[in-house]
């Protein structure tokens, strides 16, 4: 798995191995603390500190699928630096599905976004041509085309466009929706939403997006080789002002909303139904249950607030080369995010 040591993949990873696989990551470790060398250490993970666009492809031998979540994971963060998303969400994560293919890897997953749908009144399906409005969502565009047309009998390449996600993980992203809205709940008594409250988006918890990963790692590869799924389900389509009521009642907080921003174009519902009827998969956990996760994580004392943890202003740290330096030893003249 690349990207592993992320939010998704310190959920992710453990599954995977209670499943009984054999799981190496290979990750930057951009995000985690600069002492944890091995989030894994704990169960006998193999952790391979490199990046998916230089790494050794000897590494690739024998193994029998690739998750490849590595990324600049989101719009905001995307648009930081656009040469270095493209670099990173594009070109390495093209490499990483070409190297797979040619040592024998048979299956590849590539983790894209229900954000490729940007701004849209009807419900989006995989069949609905993209409206990629950011840099990192014409990433994803272009990754999941590059690699599905790989597909052969011997190499199954499968694309899913995750909704946003929430709940807990070891690694937290306070900058996804509904775990910020929790955590300032919890924590301020407030919840801030971006205006106007008005725009749609498809929500899916991170463990149910580990079963999704778990699915199509197992599925035939008749049902999935040069596919696309959706991930999530149409009772998580919501308006963020529903959502944030949503947090508010569940937090006990009355009606404490303090808005911020300008409207955000970005509106979109997506349908679900293929992963559900080819597949038979349908996530398990409502927002309800995340944000009650992420309130009592914060109770008992787990889960604390982290710079690392704001994706997009700690990315902008790292964007200053001084702190880059210090803290993975790269050279000034090095391509370094
Ligand atoms: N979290 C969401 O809501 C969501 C929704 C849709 C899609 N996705 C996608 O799922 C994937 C994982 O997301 P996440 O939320 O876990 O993000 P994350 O930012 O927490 O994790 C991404 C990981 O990739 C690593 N990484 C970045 N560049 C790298 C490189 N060049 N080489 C090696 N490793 C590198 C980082 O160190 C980090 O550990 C991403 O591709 C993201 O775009 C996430």
């Amino acid at each position: 798995m690349t990207g592993g040591a992320g939010y998704i993949g310190r959920v992710m990873v453990p599954k995977l191995v209670e499943k009984g696989h054999d799981v190496t990551v290979l990750d930057r470790n951009f995000l985690n603390p600069a002492e944890m060398e091995n989030p894994f250490a704990h169960l006998n993970v193999k952790f391979i500190k490199d990046d998916i666009r230089y790494f050794d492809p000897n590494l690739l031998r024998n193994k029998e699928a690739v998750v490849d979540l590595a990324a600049l994971s989101n719009d905001p963060s995307g648009e930081l630096d656009p040469i270095r998303t493209w670099d990173i969400n594009y070109v390495g994560r093209s490499r990483v599905c070409r190297l797979a293919k040619k040592l024998g890897v048979e299956r590849y997953v590539v983790s894209s976004s229900t954000s490729v749908y940007g701004f849209r009144d009807e419900i989006s399906d995989e069949s609905t041509t993209p409206n990629p409005l950011t840099t990192y969502a014409e990433a994803n565009v272009a990754i999941e085309k590059d690699s599905l047309i790989l597909r052969e009998k011997s190499f199954t390449p499968i694309a899913l466009r995750f909704a946003t996600a929430f709940g807990y993980s070891p690694r937290m992203r306070l900058d996804l929706a509904i775990n910020a809205m929790a955590f300032n709940a919890v924590k301020f008594k407030k919840v801030k939403l971006m205006k106007d409250g008005q725009q749609y988006r498809p929500f899916v918890h991170v463990l149910d997006i580990s079963n999704a990963v778990i699915t199509v790692l197992n599925a035939e590869k008749e049902k999935v080789s040069g596919e696309v799924f959706n991930v999530g389900s149409e009772n998580l389509n919501l308006k963020l002002i529903d959502l944030a009521h949503t947090v508010t009642k569940v937090t006990g907080i009355g009606d404490s909303i303090e808005w911020y921003g300008d409207p955000d174009k970005r509106s979109y519902r997506g349908s679900f139904e293929k992963i559900r009827t080819r597949l038979g998969y349908r996530t398990a956990i409502d927002i309800e249950y995340g944000v009650r996760e992420i309130k009592e994580k914060i109770d008992n004392g787990t889960l604390e607030d982290r710079p690392e943890y704001h994706t997009v202003e700690y990315y902008k740290k790292l964007l200053d080369a001084k702190q880059l330096i210090d803290r993975y030893g790269y050279s000034m003249n090095a391509s370094v995010l």
